[in-house]
């Protein structure tokens, strides 16, 4: 029987010791069936250049603060090697919508990291037209992560001006027909949301049959208009996560670089409430402090080695092990 979306509503507003029960059920739905491996994704954060001025994120094109860097082809192919070096067995290319890069450009990076490396690519490059998808996806791109955000379409249109739910639900049914494993995700504890909407968020991404859900607590940024408002907590997020778990069992949930922000042991609490996956930061280290969605974002000061290393132990304090495949989806298998 399926969880509904008054369900998820009911398990996302638990609390006090009900939060222990929940995180616990998650961690054995996880454990049964998905294991113990913990999969490694090395994200290369390659331009913070971004056409789009949504209200939460410091890359917003307004924040004239931040100051804008492009890695060159050869430079990210670089960091590609060093990450796969290190142990990654996926690599994610991740910027803002900069159209900078060009489908053919990608294309080519994704070419040449696929034929020189042993690994799986996960591009995050934000709204493109369905051609440029299918130009990535036919240069060998295995998945594509294309976040909702919030499944609220006044709250969408709101934080994101200029761009709607619909046309990025559209996104994410291209992307699969495509061939792409696709990942989304949602921010927790964004003004305006409620536990519904939180609930909803979920069931979406299980209608959608998304792949992978990245879900983290918002941050609130001051160089951003919602600078002044409350950020999500790291219990409402633990929660979000584990209701996530148990609605989509085979789903990959990362334990994100936002909520280690947000609390010193988040990333290990994540891992104990249902999520499976970390993306340890390979960006080189002159760049990373420009690529502040948020404040106070951790391992600004690792370089790619070190933040493997870091990422590395959590798995293992978290009693888990560190995974050898690729961490393709278990669903994208079977199809
Ligand atoms: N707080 C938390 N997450 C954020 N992101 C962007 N800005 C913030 C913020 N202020 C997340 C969004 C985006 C991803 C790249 O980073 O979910 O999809």
């Amino acid at each position: 029987m399926e969880l509904s979306k008054e369900d998820l509503a009911v398990l996302i507003s638990a609390e006090g010791e009900e939060c222990g029960a929940l995180f616990q059920l998650a961690d054995q739905v996880r454990q049964r069936y998905l294991g113990e491996e913990v999969h490694l994704r090395g994200i290369v954060e390659f331009s913070n250049y971004c056409r789009n001025n949504c209200l939460f994120c410091g890359l917003r094109r307004n924040n004239w603060e931040l100051s804008r860097y492009r890695m060159a082809p050869d430079e990210i192919l670089e960091s590609a090697h060093e990450a796969a070096g290190l142990g990654c067995k996926t690599i994610v290319l991740q910027s803002g919508e900069d159209e900078y890069y060009t489908a053919g450009i990608l294309a080519e990076l994704v070419h040449r990291i696929k034929k020189g490396l042993d690994v799986a690519v996960t591009l995050s490059v934000g709204d493109r037209p369905r051609a440029d998808y299918e130009t990535l996806r036919q240069a060998g791109a295995d998945r594509y992560l294309l976040k909702q955000e919030t499944c609220d379409p006044v709250l969408f249109g709101m934080l994101k001006p200029g761009s709607s739910l619909a046309g990025r639900i559209e996104k994410l049914r291209w992307l699969g027909e495509l061939g792409f494993q696709v990942g989304s995700g949602n921010m927790v504890g964004l003004p305006g949301q409620t536990v519904e909407t939180l609930a909803g968020d979920i069931t979406l991404m299980r209608e959608l049959k998304v792949e992978m859900a990245g879900i983290g607590p918002f941050i609130p940024n001051s160089q951003t208009p919602l600078g002044n408002c409350p950020g999500g907590t790291l219990e409402l997020t633990l929660k979000t996560l584990a209701a996530a778990r148990l609605a989509m069992r085979l789903v990959h949930l990362p334990a994100t670089t936002a909520v280690r922000t947000i609390h010193p042991l988040g990333r290990e609490r994540a891992l104990r409430s249902g999520a499976n996956v970390i993306m340890p930061n390979m960006t080189p280290l002159k760049y990373r402090t420009n690529y502040q969605l948020y404040p106070g974002k951790t391992g600004l000061g690792e370089t790619p080695e070190e933040s493997y290393a870091t990422a590395v132990k959590a798995v293992h304090d978290a009693g888990r092990k560190v995974a050898s495949g690729y961490g393709h989806s278990l669903t994208y298998a079977k199809s």
